[in-house]
């Protein structure tokens, strides 16, 4: 059985979540990098880690890595690499490229160069002369950074935030790996109430009750690798049927949203039924002035508006002042946001417990974190 060197990508921040989640599924050799976590995997660990990886957002098998100064230091790492044992001869090569600080600065070069190579080593190890490209994609990454070169085989196909239930993007929807991180990062457990008073779409929501429920993110969409001719489809499909069969959705309690927009709730329950957790995650179209938990203890997750445009600012100043005052009527529940307006604690009225420097796209945020009544940093 052939181990792979596995390459987990990661927003800035978010690697080390990513590492945890590696080492819960028992998989050995798990190192953080800026940008994601090394590991190693047999392709069905590589399967499973598309399958359940909640915060990363590609699943990669580093073909070769080196470090190259010139295009023919890139030609000869790339032929290197043994393409005929891991394609038919049909595929669609699909290479991309991304190059910083670097010697190689030149994407569309780096990527044609790696094609030439590819093709002229298929050419010279299979005596074949033509490659139709007419078969499923096999999608390649060159990444270079600092001179250092990694030739990436692209098992996820799409980003694995895409978990397949979205259908039409609200106003500023969260990524769902971001959203997977602030539950993660959040005091929640599973089992305890959680409440989103501004969910906009309900990705906050969702990703909490697919965790609550043990469901695959990635249970119900499609992976490059699926297609890939040295793959075992039979082997994926039985695990796909077994992480079906771990799901539960009748530990999906206590969870529920609200938000001032009634257009974000039509979307959010539409998002609910494509998720398989209609009925099961109770929402409210109420601004969160009149956000009213009956249980004692939980956790407020929250993704309120930043106001990017200076004249936007002081009206989420605002509304970060009534966060405060719904949390302060909930002594008992702890209290997580994500901004990206650095003046949020002195709004918000408290300095946080935790904070954390996170990253939501390009737009760099902090991710506050305040302790409710009876909760300590050790719970
Ligand atoms: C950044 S968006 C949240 C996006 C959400 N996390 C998602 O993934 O779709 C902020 C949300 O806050 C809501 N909002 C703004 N003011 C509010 C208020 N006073 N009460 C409740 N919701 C509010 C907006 O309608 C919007 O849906």
């Amino acid at each position: 059985m052939e181990i792979f060197n596995c390459y987990a990508t990661a927003a800035f921040g978010l690697e080390g979540l990513v590492a945890g989640e590696l080492r819960a599924m028992n998989l050995p050799d798990v190192r953080a990098e800026n940008g994601g976590v090394r590991f190693s995997a047999a392709m069905e660990q590589v399967f499973e880690s598309n399958l359940s990886l909640r915060c990363s957002d590609r699943v990669m098998i580093i073909l070769a890595e080196g470090k190259c100064l010139s295009f023919e230091e890139l030609f000869q790492l790339v032929l290197s690499v043994p393409w005929e044992k891991y394609m038919s001869g049909t595929e669609s090569i699909d290479i991309s490229a991304k190059c910083a600080r670097s010697r190689l600065m030149s994407p569309r070069d780096c990527q044609s160069i790696t094609k030439k190579a590819v093709i002229e080593r298929l050419k010279k190890k299979t005596g074949r002369k033509v490659f139709p490209e007419n078969g499923p994609s096999f999608p390649v990454l060159v990444s270079i950074h600092s001179d250092a070169v990694k030739i990436l085989l692209n098992t996820s196909g799409d980003a694995l935030s895409r978990r397949g239930y979205r259908t039409w993007n609200g106003e500023a929807p969260l990524r769902e790996t971001l959203a997977a991180a602030l539950v993660d990062l959040s005091p929640w457990k599973s089992g305890m109430p959680l409440y989103d008073p501004c969910c906009g779409t309900g990705t906050i929501l969702i990703e909490a009750a697919w965790k609550a429920a043990n469901r695959a993110p990635g249970l119900t969409r499609s992976f490059a690798m699926e297609r890939f001719s040295f793959a075992d489809a039979a082997a994926f499909s039985a695990l796909r049927k077994r992480k079906e069969q771990e799901c539960d959705f009748s530990r999906i309690r206590g969870i529920g949203g609200g938000d001032i927009d009634p257009e974000a709730i039509r979307l959010a329950e539409l998002h609910l039924k494509q998720s398989g957790t209609s009925g099961l995650i109770p929402l409210r179209n109420e601004p969160f002035r009149q956000a009213s938990m009956t249980e004692a203890h939980g956790v407020f997750i929250c993704n309120p508006p930043y106001g990017e445009r200076l004249s936007d600012r002081e009206n989420c100043r605002k509304l970060y002042r009534e966060l405060r005052e719904m949390w302060a009527r909930h002594p008992g529940w702890s209290f997580c946001a994500i901004s990206s307006d650095p003046a949020f604690e002195r709004a918000f009225g408290k300095k946080a417990d935790r904070r954390r420097r996170i990253y939501n796209g390009r737009l760099e945020c902090n991710y506050y974190v305040y302790y409710g009544s009876g909760k300590t940093e050790s719970d």
